[in-house]
């Protein structure tokens, strides 16, 4: 059981590039070591580092079981408290990369009891979202209506039982500064620090 306060964290780093000088890294760093420090205890998945498939048939999604490393993080993500989600917004929404692999996460997989049916890894976790754009972030969320995040936070986490679910913008990374740059960190590490 866990000690009263620390928590046990997925934190998944869902940029396709395997490139670890992409900001995306410095950010799930910064997250995992505030954290760490703080005692929870952190699974990190960087997906880029992930053989996913593309799932193309609903006979695929209703009848295939997952890769093995896919369902061993399904137990993971099931027996954790809190999910952090890092991503870069690609084309107005997360990298095809990963929702390929959240469609590998939560397919159905092979039936059972003739019956198949959606894991219920999700419920009742706490989520943290943080996207980095090159837009500035109030374009984003006023202009665009943020529909590219929000698609996921409650298509996805919200109807699958994740609660509460927070979200971070980090807008015009490109042009960031140093003294910018170090705020994103530090703030980072404090979301770690205080699992949210
Ligand atoms: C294929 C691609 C598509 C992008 N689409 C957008 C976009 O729609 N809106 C936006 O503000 N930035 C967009 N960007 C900029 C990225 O969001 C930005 O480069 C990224 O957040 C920087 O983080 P990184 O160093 O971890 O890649 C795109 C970048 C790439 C490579």
């Amino acid at each position: 059981m866990n000690t009263p306060g620390l928590r046990k964290i997925v934190l998944l780093h869902g940029h396709p590039d395997p490139d670890r000088g992409r900001f995306g890294y410095a950010l799930a760093d910064a997250y995992e070591h505030g954290a760490r420090a703080a005692g929870h205890e952190v699974h990190r998945v960087d997906v880029a580092d992930l053989d996913l498939g593309f799932l193309r048939t609903k006979h695929a999604w209703d009848t295939e079981m997952p890769a093995p490393e896919i369902l061993s993080l399904r137990e993971r993500v099931a027996e954790s408290d809190h999910l952090a989600i890092v991503f870069p917004l690609w084309l107005g929404t997360m990298p095809a990369y990963f929702k390929a692999f959240w469609e590998q996460l939560l397919r159905t997989g092979a039936p059972q009891n003739g019956k198949a049916t959606a894991p219920s890894i999700l419920r009742g976790k706490s989520a943290r979202i943080v996207v980095t754009m090159g837009m500035p972030a109030p374009f984003f969320r006023w202009y665009f209506g943020g529909y590219g995040v929000k698609s996921f936070e409650r298509g996805i986490l919200k109807i699958m039982g994740a609660a509460p679910i927070r979200t971070t913008l980090l807008g015009s990374v490109e042009g960031r500064s140093e003294a910018g740059y170090q705020r994103w960190m530090q703030e980072m590490s404090e979301l770690g620090r205080r699992c949210t």
